[in-house]
C-alpha cells in the first residue's frame, strides 16, 4: 500500500503539486480538503482523489490519511501544520514553514515531541540541477566560491485581493520569493556574518522589493526579490577557477552551465513533472526509513533560513499585523 496523502487548501500550488503526485508510484492522492465542499468535490474529480472534505478539520480526523500537504497562505501554516501534527499526521508544509523564527520553532518542537515527520516544502532543494550544483560547488569545481548573485522577481499588478499584497496573509516578496535566493545562499555558504538589506514597502506594510547583501568574510552574496519587475531569474556563482550559472528560471532549472577559461559546458537534468515530484520522493523515503526530518532540508535548515528572513524583514521594515 502506498503513502496516503491528504491536501489541505486547494489553490494554485495544490493543483501543480497534485499533478506531480500522480506521477509517483506508491504515493496515493487519497483525500483533499477545502473550505468549500463544491471546490473539494471538483478538485477531487480532477485528480481522482478518493475522498473530499468541505473543512480542514474533517481531513485531519480521517484515520486513513498518512501525510498532510499544507498549501494555504503563509499566515496560516502555523495553525494548520500544528493541527495536523496534533492529529498525529506527517506533514509537508508549503514554504515558508511559518512566518517567523518563533513560529517555526514551535512547529519543529511539536513535530519532534509528537514523533511525526515534518518538512518545509522547499522543493527546489531536491530538483536534480540543484542537487548537482550543491555537490559541484562544495566539491570545488569552480575553485573557492566568493560571490553569489541570485534574484527572484516578476511583475504583478498590485491587487489587494491577492495574498501576495495582503499583510494579513503575510504578503510581500521577501517571504514569498525572496526565500528562494536566501535558501540558495544559505545552502551553498551557510549562515552569513552580517546582513545589510533594504527594500520598497507599500503603505499597507508589505514589501514590493528587497535587496540584501550577505557578508561571509571571504565572500559575499547579493540577493534580490520583487513583485514589480521582471528579472532574468538566473543565479550565478563566481569562484576563483570559474563561474556556475543556473539557467532561468533557476528555482525550477532544467540545466546549468560551468564557464572556465577556454571551456563552457552546459549540463541538462530535467525534473520529474514540474519538479515537485522530487520533494514528494524525499518525504516517502524519510517516512519509509522512520526519519522525522530530512537530512537534505532539516528542521535546523528551516530555522536558519527563517532567521535570515526575519533579519531581512526587520531591516526592510515589514511587520505583519498579527506579529
Ligand atoms: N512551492 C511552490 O512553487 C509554490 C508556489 C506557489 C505558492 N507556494 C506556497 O503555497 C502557499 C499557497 O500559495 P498559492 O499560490 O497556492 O495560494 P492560493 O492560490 O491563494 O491558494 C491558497 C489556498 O489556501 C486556502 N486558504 C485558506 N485560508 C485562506 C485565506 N484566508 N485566504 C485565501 N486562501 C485561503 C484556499 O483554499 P480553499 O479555498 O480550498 O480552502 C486557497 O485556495 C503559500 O504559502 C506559498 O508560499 C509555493
Amino acid at each position: 500500500m502506498g503513502l496516503k496523502w491528504g491536501i489541505l487548501g486547494l489553490g494554485k500550488i495544490a493543483n501543480h503539486f497534485c499533478k506531480d503526485l500522480l506521477l509517483i508510484e506508491d504515493s496515493d492522492l487519497y483525500a483533499v480538503s477545502s473550505r468549500s465542499i463544491e471546490k473539494a468535490n471538483s478538485f477531487a474529480s480532477r485528480y481522482n482523489s478518493e475522498v473530499s472534505y468541505g473543512s480542514y478539520e474533517a481531513i485531519l480526523e480521517d484515520p486513513h490519511v498518512d501525510i498532510i500537504y499544507i498549501a494555504t497562505p503563509h499566515d496560516s501554516h502555523l495553525q494548520y501544520a500544528m493541527a495536523a501534527i496534533d492529529a498525529g499526521k506527517h506533514v509537508l508544509c508549503e514554504k515558508p514553514l511559518a512566518v517567523n523564527y518563533a513560529q517555526v520553532s514551535r512547529l519543529t518542537e511539536a513535530a519532534q515531541k509528537k514523533g511525526v515527520f515534518l518538512m518545509e516544502a522547499l522543493w527546489t532543494r531536491f530538483i536534480p540541477v540543484i542537487e548537482e550544483v550543491i555537490s559541484k560547488i562544495k566539491g570545488g569545481e569552480i575553485g573557492i566560491p566568493t560571490y553569489l548573485h541570485s534574484t527572484f522577481s516578476f511583475f504583478k499588478e498590485i491587487d489587494y485581493t491577492s495574498r501576495l499584497f495582503n499583510p494579513d496573509l503575510a504578503g510581500g516578496s521577501i517571504l514569498d520569493v525572496g526565500l528562494y535566493p536566501v535558501f540558495l545562499c544559505y545552502t551553498l555558504f551557510g549562515m552569513p556574518q552580517s546582513i545589510a538589506a533594504s527594500g520598497i514597502v507599500t503603505d499597507r506594510g508589505i514589501d514590493l522589493q528587497m535587496t540584501a547583501l550577505l557578508d561571509y568574510g571571504g565572500g559575499s552574496a547579493q540577493l534580490m526579490s520583487g513583485l514589480q519587475t521582471d528579472c532574468d531569474m538566473t543565479s550565478k556563482i563566481y569562484g576563483t577557477e570559474g563561474q556556475l550559472i543556473i539557467d532561468s528560471r533557476w528555482h525550477e532549472a532544467q540545466s546549468y552551465q560551468i564557464i572556465k577559461p577556454n571551456e563552457e559546458i552546459r549540463y541538462k537534468h530535467p525534473t520529474i513533472g514540474r519538479g515537485y515530484a522530487h520533494e514528494i520522493l524525499e518525504c516517502m523515503k524519510c517516512i519509509e526509513n522512520n526519519q522525522l526530518q530530512s537530512s537534505k532540508w532539516s528542521h535546523q535548515d528551516s530555522l536558519n533560513v527563517i532567521a535570515i528572513l526575519d533579519e531581512i524583514r526587520r531591516q526592510v521594515g515589514v511587520v505583519y499585523p498579527f506579529e
